[in-house]
């Protein structure tokens, strides 16, 4: 009755912004990300009958029963229980081998590790989309780390959600690209990605417009992976996270996740890419900016990011891995 699993982080290159249904967590839209070989969560999950309630360590340190983080997974860990027919509690130890206060997103590996632990602990044994669909209950952009590589979210159409699940577009050894990550501050982000979404779906006129904008994205998106764009995958990518962003600063009240380190690396990469570098930024729902690059410009791209002020510290991740069990 139990598992590890290690899932990667990833990042979306068209964004995911704004639910279609809540209880469910359907995305409004599809999204298209790569996996982030590196930036990893390694979870493991022991169901035991002896337990009164679940039990959950993150980083080393227990979560309080009763708070948020807990309940989130205490109640991901009920779906899986009712799936499988058992009624046991269960000890989770999970671990982030990147630094979680840095407020870099964790909730996608994480549920994706703990999705893939967890069901193989309950003695399922679970398609990679009904894995996906499944991780996506915990955290959308989760449903995407099941794969490696590229991966593409689809909306789905049913009011189930069997059909809103990620998969393969392209493996990890597709193309050699790196993510730098440009961490612009420490501490946890003030607005959560969910509660960003909902108040920007529901007070912003900028988000149906945005949302249109979405599938064309893919499309294209898509087109730049298969054929190795890099210029196409950039302004995809860019136009797909500043829409995203314009749509929650026009929120009411307007939800801002960048500082002012945030804003000087995007004007960096731009003077860098018109001085010939091939780079092209994205930004998730925090501060930080994640830098693409062909493998062979890291050591320009690592130089123009090392000598902004405010930039903290970089982590550098490649095309990753799908989640996989580490022992059962
Ligand atoms: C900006 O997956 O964290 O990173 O489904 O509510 O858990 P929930 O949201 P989450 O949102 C991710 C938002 C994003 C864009 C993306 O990853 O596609």
């Amino acid at each position: 009755m139990h598992a590890t699993a290690l899932a990667h982080s990833n990042i979306a290159l068209v964004k995911y912004w704004g639910k279609r249904d809540r209880a469910l967590n359907l995305p409004v839209a599809g999204s298209l990300s790569l996996t982030l070989g590196g930036l990893a969560t390694t979870t493991t999950v022991h169901f035991r009958p002896e337990l009164e309630s679940d039990l959950v360590s993150l980083d080393g340190r227990e979560l309080r029963p009763g708070s948020v983080a807990h309940r989130r997974i205490a109640d991901f860990l009920d779906l899986v229980r009712n799936d499988a027919g058992i009624t046991s509690f269960a000890e989770v130890e999970t671990a982030n081998n990147f630094p979680t206060a840095a407020g870099l997103a964790s909730s996608a590996s994480g549920f994706a590790a703990l999705a893939l632990a967890a069901t193989h602990a309950a003695g399922q044994q679970l398609t990679d989309a009904q894995l996906s669909v499944l991780a996506r209950r915990g955290s959308g952009s989760a449903a995407r780390s099941i794969f490696g590589g590229f991966a593409e979210m689809s909306a789905g159409t049913r009011a189930d959600g069997r059909d809103a699940h990620a998969r393969a577009l392209a493996g990890p050894e597709h193309w050699d690209l790196r993510c730098v990550v440009a961490v612009t501050t420490q501490g946890e982000k003030d607005v959560s990605s969910t509660e960003g979404m909902t108040r920007t779906q529901e007070t912003s006129p900028l988000f149906e417009p945005w949302a249109r904008t979405v599938d064309a994205d893919i499309a294209q998106a898509r087109h730049a992976v298969e054929t190795r764009d890099f210029a196409l995958l950039g302004r995809v990518a860019e136009r797909s996270c500043l829409g995203m962003h314009a749509s929650a600063m026009a929120a009411d009240p307007g939800v801002i996740y960048w500082n002012p380190t945030t804003i000087e690396v995007i004007h960096r990469v731009r003077r860098a890419r018109r001085d010939g570098l091939q780079i092209f930024f994205t930004i998730d729902a925090g501060p930080h900016v994640k830098v693409f690059c062909p493998a062979r410009e890291l050591s320009a791209l690592r130089s123009v990011l090392s000598q902004i002020d405010g930039v903290n510290d970089l982590i550098v991740a490649r095309p990753g891995q799908g989640a996989h069990l580490l022992e059962s």
